[in-house]
């Protein structure tokens, strides 16, 4: 028997609802339901998320597991083409040979520590599930804990592994940052084992050009970092690795408040040697929004949470609970690399987000605006609107998504001959529950508490994801 799931039968509330997987491929033009479809929107809207085929144990599957799977909307003058397309990973391939699941998932780890052998397969497989980016003329779907994935488009295909001439030597965080002023692309990858990060520079031609290893105390999961203009920044977050742990019964990647948090800024080409330590309050950060150089200082603005759980987010999902200890709230640290000295605050006590977003032309450089995800605190962590912060005023706009209606991350998607630096839209996709309809939502970045500019209906299911990513251009 094969476990292939039945979309929207399983009690694992990430095979449910919503989140059940979808099974088919589809390219289809689709249409605004209400408004119209802005002629200077020209791009890719891109989001990816789990879409397991095989699912070992439905008890068990943690939402990190899933297979890749891209959907997205491509702009092209006033139309829009919605097209869906599972990653084409080789592990996808080898299960679907096999006709039944390989890899267990986020489960395995268990096993490592019992010692259990991995599969011949291979110790993991690469899901590709998690953000893109796109640097060098090129889609990457990317997963933490391995390679990226090159893509086509607008095809959505899979081209395969990217190793960079085999110069890839760890595996590669699904947030990479590019600098849109030098066409550089920097990157990391975490491990359990020492020395537990390894940071590289891609030239805007695609070829690594600096590796070096960034030196921790312990291994932790670092999901993302932050580039400035002349460094890079490592967000030492406690969530650790920690075999003994695994040993005695506990969980090999669990919360651990005595590691503290630090956040390292090291020069762009710099080495270990480099990084420049400061201790901050202890928190945790899944994702930065941006950051930059203001003087002396290293400015880094996150959505910041005071803990997390994420290693059990299966056993407290669906179970309606207030979470707001674990979703973030926008927040900004100052990092004065002359005294090193760290300063910090909140810039927002009301509302907890994340996806937080910037017009990606300004990657490492001042931004006045952020764009993220709300959280519904009472509703797990589902996503009831969107937020646009203003770094000059402190104003926070909200674009209510209203009763039922299910957001997630929304990209900023520059106009065509935009001026300013909010000249563009916000993009993302929606599950109306009302109407059990799939949307694709334009917000005027300008007018951003106002009607969306066109609600499209989209043919057919979209699953809640992770990432989305946006590619201008045809
Ligand atoms: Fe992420």
């Amino acid at each position: 028997m094969t476990a292939q799931p039945k979309a929207e039968t399983f009690a694992n509330p990430f095979l449910s609802g919503n989140y059940a997987p979808v099974t088919e491929e589809h390219t289809d033009a689709a249409v605004a339901i209400s408004g119209e479809i802005p002629k200077d929107l020209n791009g890719h809207f891109l989001r990816i998320g789990p879409n397991p085929v095989f699912v070992p144990d439905e008890a068990t599957y943690h939402i990190f597991d899933g297979d890749g799977m891209i959907h997205g909307v491509q702009f092209e003058n006033g139309r829009a083409t919605y097209r869906n397309r599972f990653v084409d990973t080789e592990g996808l391939r080898l299960e679907r040979a096999k006709g039944t699941w390989i890899w267990k998932g986020m489960a395995a780890m268990g096993d490592f520590v019992k010692g259990v052998a991995p599969p011949a397969e291979g110790m993991m497989k690469n899901t590709a599930n998690t953000a893109m980016v796109y640097h060098n003329n090129t889609l990457y779907a990317l997963m933490e804990a391995a390679p990226p994935h090159k893509m086509t488009l607008p095809d959505l295909g899979t081209v395969g592994e990217e190793t960079f001439g085999g110069k890839l030597t760890h595996a590669f965080t699904a947030h990479p940052k590019v600098d849109a002023v030098t066409g550089e692309m920097m990157t990391f990858g975490y491990a359990p084992f020492p020395p537990f990060v390894t940071y590289s520079v891609i030239s805007p031609a695609g070829e690594i050009v600096h590796t070096t290893p960034i030196t921790l105390p312990k291994g932790v999961m670092m999901h993302d970092f932050a580039i400035t203009e002349h460094y890079s920044v490592f967000l030492d977050m406690p969530i650790t690795f920690d075999f003994n742990r695994a040993m005695s019964g506990g969980l090999m990647l669990d919360w651990e408040p005595e590691n503290g948090s630090r956040l390292g800024v090291v020069p762009r080409y710099g080495s270990d040697a480099d990084v420049k330590w400061f201790d901050v309050d202890l928190s945790m950060v899944f994702h930065v929004s941006n950051a930059w150089e203001e003087g002396d200082e290293v400015v880094v603005q996150a959505s910041r949470s005071l803990r997390t759980d994420i290693s059990r987010a299966t056993e407290n999902a669906g179970k309606h609970q207030d979470m707001s200890d674990q979703l973030g709230q926008l927040y900004e640290w100052r990092l004065n690399m002359k005294t090193g000295q760290a300063s910090e605050r909140h810039l927002d006590t009301v509302h907890h987000c994340d996806f937080t977003r910037i017009n990606d032309d300004l990657a490492g450089r001042k931004t006045r605006y952020t764009y993220a995800a709300r959280f519904d605190v009472k509703h797990d962590a589902m996503f009831n609107g969107e937020l646009k912060y203003d770094n000059e005023t402190g104003a926070i706009q909200v674009h209510d998504l209203g009763p039922g209606r299910w957001g997630g991350e929304g990209v900023f998607a520059k106009r065509s001959g935009a001026t300013a630096e909010d000249d563009g839209y916000v993009v993302l996709f929606v599950w109306d529950e009302n109407t059990r309809q799939s949307e694709c939502l334009i917000i005027d970045a300008r007018n951003f508490e106002g009607p969306p500019v066109a609600r499209i209906a989209i043919p057919h299911r979209v699953p809640f994801g992770f990432h989305a990513g946006w590619v201008p251009g045809g």
